[in-house]
């Protein structure tokens, strides 16, 4: 008998030690127990990470709607499974029952058929937080339909870039979406986007905002009158355990951005026992995880993880600051939140506002609260676990990545004893190996290094789209035979985690994954840009900010206008969340003699450490550096 639900240290420490020494039969009788199979597998595991090659339960057969939604119609139909809270908080929360969201996709999903599509074709979803996202991603898993997900903040050249990345045949998206106090006209960015995208010959659009849009006949399609003819009946699809179900991008640290392809049957296991231990999800709790599922949290932790297990989850369309900073505060009290996952940034953001904007409400329903997508500083920590927590709701600092699917380093609460700052241990299942530069696994407590993982998990994605050499050459080529995951870490004297940061050129700002690369490319489109360079420093609310070194090719113009148009050129070409928040001016950039621009350099000046910038003597240019040191911006 597997155990689902962990209750005691001990426990956890035995089921680690089982996931270690016997990984394939410990995954198989979670499997087996607790999830619901067409036909069962033939093989729980094969894997060869030099191929790299990865098959969790080869030969099952599934659909994993059936295990997200009809295997709980029979005892939870009327239980609410999505639990919508409006941007605006006059407009009436809304309450879909399992048998209510298995209509709706369902009948969606009977609508995609209609409009042609077929197992293994690609959609993409431009959504904002709706419950249509939710429906959609399920819609394409009923009919074996993989979806992509690209953020709704995204511009329409990087929405157009993904779409045709993986072919997509369809989008969906909406008339414009609400944030905060404002409207943003989704709509319009798909339709410039689309120019570029010969490959889509449909668009569905949700009415949300009732705005006067352009609908083109032929292609554009408003969803509801196809939802309203539809059937509700819809077989779902039986689908191998290594199909393919969605694709996501994340930014790497070259060129265009990663697809990274998940498959079904590893991904639901893993996210589903995660998501039960990690937030000790029990029958009646309210679950609220405030990510956007334009991202994997909101994939794994709002979808399919909650899904899964028959949960009550929250879908928040808003903004944590509108119309006031109590907002979020303001939605635990009203729907009763017991476990509440969010972002550092936002904790940074909201614990600068007044504490009277907390005190207003009561939080004592929360029992859980969880962090993720970034380091979360001491102090940001610590005002969670006073003023949300009031110290009796145990912090859950959870590190994962897209790659990853599901969390791989976090405390279990009530269980786990935390430590501000640290992700403490690694999850059932996972293998942490920290590798110094030379590739050599350091042994012991009290280490610092790259962080690896030394054996699959179910939930690890199993290529990049269209480019498995890319994939091969990221994760696992930088040390043999393991899961480089691009992030240092330390290990302390009882073994806990904390994730120092990156180690690549990947920069994570306010959450959000950025590569430096494409930013750069786009800055280096202004006209008047000779050459650039990017690096991340500290920010007090957004844990990194992006500083960037500009040559410009002449001086005539004002400076200022300059700083505006790249900000703004960046705007337009990936989204506001990759704008610089620093642009120095330079003469040149430092480069070695064989012409490769000296990051660590940069980032050094940028961190307030060019006293400790080593022997500069060798690069091409020194006389650069300290030019750049005097007219460093503050
Ligand atoms: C960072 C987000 C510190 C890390 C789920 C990782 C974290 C990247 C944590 C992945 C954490 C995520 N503590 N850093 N608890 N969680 N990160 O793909 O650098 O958007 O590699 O997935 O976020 O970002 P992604």
């Amino acid at each position: 008998m597997s155990n689902y639900n962990i209750k005691h240290i001990e426990e956890y420490y035995q089921l680690y030690r089982k996931s270690v020494n016997e990984p394939e039969l410990f995954w198989e009788e979670i499997a087996e127990e607790h999830f619901l199979w067409q036909k069962k597998w033939d093989k729980v595991l094969s894997w060869d990470f030099r191929k790299p090659e990865i098959k969790w339960f080869e030969g099952a057969k599934l659909n994993i709607t059936e295990n997200c939604l009809d295997r709980h119609l029979i005892n939870k139909g009327d239980k609410t499974a999505i639990l919508f809270e409006p941007n605006n908080p006059t407009e009436e929360a809304v309450h879909i029952t399992y048998n209510e969201l298995h209509e709706r996709v369902c009948k969606m999903a009977n609508v995609l058929k209609d409009r042609g599509l077929n197992k293994g074709d690609r959609v993409c979803l431009y959504l904002p937080m709706i419950p249509e996202l939710v429906i959609s991603m399920l819609a394409c898993a009923r009919i074996g339909v993989v979806h992509s997900v690209v953020f709704a903040g995204f511009s329409s050249l990087a929405l157009a870039t993904r779409i045709n990345d993986s072919e997509c045949k369809m989008v969906v998206t909406s008339d414009g979406s609400y944030r905060g106090s404002k409207t943003i006209d989704l709509k319009g960015i798909v339709d410039v986007a689309l120019k570029e995208c010969s490959c889509v010959k449909d668009v569905l659009v949700v009415n949300r905002v009732g705005s006067e849009i352009k609908m083109i006949p032929g292609r554009d399609h408003w969803l509801e009158p196809l939802m309203s003819k539809a059937s509700s009946v819809c077989t779902a699809e039986i689908m191998d355990a290594e199909d393919p179900l969605f694709i996501l991008y994340t930014s790497g640290s070259t060129g265009k951005p990663k697809g990274m392809l998940h498959t079904i049957a590893g991904y639901m296991v893993y996210v589903a026992y995660t998501f039960k231990n990690v937030f000790q999800y029990k029958e009646n709790d309210i679950y609220w995880c405030s990510a956007d599922i334009g991202w994997i949290t909101g994939h794994s932790y709002i979808t399919y993880g909650p899904l899964a297990n028959g949960a009550t989850s929250v879908l928040f369309e808003g903004v944590p600051s509108y119309p006031g900073y109590g907002r979020f505060w303001e939605v635990i009290q009203k729907h009763k939140v017991t476990q509440f996952y969010t972002a550092p940034t936002a904790i940074r953001a909201l614990a600068r506002e007044d504490v009277s904007y907390v005190e207003k409400y009561d939080l004592s329903s929360l029992k859980v609260l969880g962090t993720v997508g970034e380091p979360i500083n001491e102090e940001a920590w610590h005002w969670y676990d006073d003023c949300i927590g009031k110290n009796k709701s145990p912090i859950v600092d959870t590190f994962f990545q897209t790659e990853t699917g599901g969390i791989m380093l976090t405390p279990i609460p009530y269980i786990t004893p935390t430590k501000p700052t640290y992700a403490t241990l690694p999850f059932i299942g996972v293998q942490p190996a920290l590798m110094d530069e030379k590739g050599n696994e350091l042994i012991g407590n009290q280490v610092e290094g790259r962080l690896c993982i030394k054996y699959p998990w179910p939930s690890i994605a199993r290529t990049i789209w269209g480019d498995h050499e890319r994939y091969k050459a990221t994760y696992f080529s930088a040390f043999d035979n393991k899961y480089f995951t691009g992030d240092g870490a330390l290990r302390d004297e009882v073994g806990y985690y904390r994730i120092t940061g990156r180690v690549d050129d990947v920069i994570i700002v306010s959450g959000h994954n950025l590569g430096t690369a494409p930013i750069e490319d786009v800055i280096n489109e202004h006209p008047d840009v000779a050459e650039s360079a990017i690096v991340g420093y500290p920010h007090h609310i957004k844990g990194n900010a992006l500083y960037s070194y500009i040559t410009l090719k002449s001086i005539n113009r004002d400076q200022n206008i300059v700083r505006k148009e790249i900000n703004q050129l960046i705007t337009e070409r990936i989204g506001p969340i990759s704008k610089l928040e620093k642009i120095q001016f330079t003469n040149g950039l430092p480069k070695t003699r064989s012409g490769k621009i000296m990051r660590r350099i940069l980032r050094k000046i940028a961190h307030n450490e060019s006293n400790d910038l080593g022997d500069i003597s060798t690069l091409l240019n020194p006389e650069v550096v300290e030019d750049i040191i005097g007219n460093k911006l503050v």
